[in-house]
């Protein structure tokens, strides 16, 4: 006999601003296109499917859509907590949006010593070309265990790549309980 669950799991897209984060969820999300804008603060936006097996579970991905410019950095710290996936997301053209995931976004979801944080890198707007060295990416995958997916938000490549792996995590963890 089936059992029904349900499991929410909550998806923090973390970067700087204008990296794509919100371009990335309304893919995520089959959203068309309509215009993208700045983000105030946080968005917040669900999206639910089953997972098929033995058990009927009806899984709920919530999605906190942090704004990336610095002037709502203050508060997102509460908004921060018990994550069980966070998405950091940089601009493949912008060094700096990479080296910002090391210096301000990773500090932000410090372990609290319950379960692991699941984490992931994206690379966005591999459209444009790339200027950022391959080296520096690896780099801060091995330090913090990411996987990393290298997309386009705009043409779609590796979308579907990456929204397979975050539902996979959670089918990960439902297997787990
Ligand atoms: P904040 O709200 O400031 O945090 O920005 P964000 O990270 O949510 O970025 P947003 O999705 O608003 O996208 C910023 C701009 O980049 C928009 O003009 C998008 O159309 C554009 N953009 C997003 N993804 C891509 C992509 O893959 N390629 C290209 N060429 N442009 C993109």
């Amino acid at each position: 006999m089936s059992v029904s669950k349900k499991i929410i799991g909550k998806v923090i897209l973390a970067g700087d601003g204008a990296v794509g984060k919100t371009t990335l969820l309304n893919k995520f999300l089959g959203k068309t296109e309509e215009e993208v804008k700045i983000t105030v603060g946080l968005n917040i936006q669900s999206a639910s499917y089953e997972i098929e097996g033995e058990r009927e579970i009806k899984s709920i991905l919530v999605f906190w859509d942090f704004a990336g410019q610095p002037q709502f950095r203050f508060f997102q710290q509460d908004f921060a907590k018990n994550p069980f996936l966070v998405i950091f997301v940089f601009d493949l053209t912008r060094y700096k949006t990479l080296i910002n995931i090391e210096k301000e976004w990773l500090p932000m979801f410090k372990n609290d010593g319950k379960d692991a944080i699941n984490k992931v890198l994206v690379g966005n707007k591999c459209d444009l070309g790339k200027t950022i060295q391959e080296d520096e990416i690896r780099r801060i995958c091995g330090k913090y265990h990411m996987k990393y997916f290298e997309v386009s938000a705009k043409t779609n490549k590796n979308v579907n790549e990456l929204y397979k792996f975050i539902k996979k995590q959670i089918f990960e963890r439902v297997k787990g309980t």
